[in-house]
């Protein structure tokens, strides 16, 4: 599968992209807040690769506690998909399990993702393009 994106678990996104713009990255559209998933998202593309940076908003996100775990650090790596729930459904008889069921994602135009994991692997998002 295609890498669509890397996720990285930021503090303050302001301050990240902006370290992250030193580096080449342009960001592919303004800072947006994700209100189902209470975090500030921002998509940054440097030649063929993208990242997304994720701030959550505040301790009531379900983010916050990744937080802790990968401050400042990628936490996810995001494939590209044609057929979302075909693609689950193959991963989860390959021994992954379904983390986050499919939802629109809000700073995706809309788009289709699902967050699985797997030991060794750890967290994997799909997107459906
Ligand atoms: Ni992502």
């Amino acid at each position: 599968m295609k890498i669509h994106h890397i996720g990285y678990m930021v503090k303050n996104i302001k301050k990240s992209t902006a370290a992250f713009i030193r580096l080449g990255y342009d960001m592919e559209q303004d800072i947006q807040e994700d209100h189902n998933r209470k975090a500030l998202i921002v998509f940054m593309v440097n030649d063929s690769y993208r990242i997304e940076l994720v701030q959550p908003i505040d301790e009531s996100s379900d983010y916050y506690p990744l937080l802790k775990k990968y401050r400042n650090s990628p936490y996810h790596i995001c494939y590209c998909t044609e057929y979302l729930d075909k693609t689950i459904d193959d991963l989860r008889w390959g021994g992954y399990i379904l983390v986050r069921p499919p939802e629109k994602a809000i700073c995706l135009n809309g788009k289709r993702v699902a967050f699985l994991s797997c030991l060794g692997v750890e967290l994997i998002e799909l997107v459906e393009m």
